[in-house]
């Protein structure tokens, strides 16, 4: 299993994800390549400091969505890089056909939150502004949907009395950073 990582942010997740990998714990998937759509995102650092390529393609005009003919291209590039499995590590931009038909059920995306609930854009603050006492993260398979492909698997948080929304998100990180890595290592097993 060949990864593509996309991103758009700070990179944590991905960093999580080329950690295992570097610990042996990432089953038989290996990241080839880092993509990003933001220029000068902190992702992009991890490339050099992991031995990949990470590169960030003229992403178009719009910042949340491809017009067609740049997402045709980003399948392109991304083929260059030999990846056959796709997994979005808060990549902030809605994918459709180009990607979606070349990576058919081979694209995973992290959420945080505990799926169907608080889909969309900042999953933690809506959980935390509608007052929930658990909430926590989702990889789920990628369809044409913003965040409704099929679950693969969830970790739970607990949002304590004490806790403000950075410690509530700290926490969801930190599972985040175990469950990924968990689910792309169960996966590549699967293929193996
Ligand atoms: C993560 O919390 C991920 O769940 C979220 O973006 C963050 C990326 O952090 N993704 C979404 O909200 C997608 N809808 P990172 O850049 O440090 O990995």
């Amino acid at each position: 299993m060949k990864i593509a990582i996309l991103g758009s942010g700070r990179g944590s997740n991905a960093e999580a994800i080329l950690e295992a990998q570097q610990a042996g714990q990432l089953g038989n998937a290996r990241v080839v390549a880092i993509f990003c759509d933001i220029p000068g995102a902190r992702i992009l650092e991890l490339g050099p400091r992991f031995g990949i390529s990470a590169l960030q393609p003229d992403p178009g005009p719009f910042k949340t969505k491809f017009p067609p003919e740049v997402e045709t291209r980003w399948v392109e590039a991304i083929h260059a890089t030999g990846a056959d499995f796709l997994v979005l590590a808060g990549f902030m931009r809605v994918i459709k056909k180009p990607l979606l038909t070349a990576f058919t059920n081979r694209i995973i995306n992290l959420h945080p939150s505990l799926l169907p609930s608080f889909p969309g854009l900042d999953g933690i603050g809506q959980a935390w502004r509608y007052g929930v006492k658990v909430s926590g993260c989702t990889v789920h398979y990628v369809n044409d949907t913003v965040d409704g492909g099929a679950i693969i698997d969830q970790a739970v948080v607990r949002r304590e009395d004490t806790d403000t929304l950075e410690t509530f998100a700290g926490k969801i990180h930190a599972a985040e950073h175990k469950l990924l890595p968990k689910v792309i290592r169960q996966l590549s097993k699967k293929e193996a």
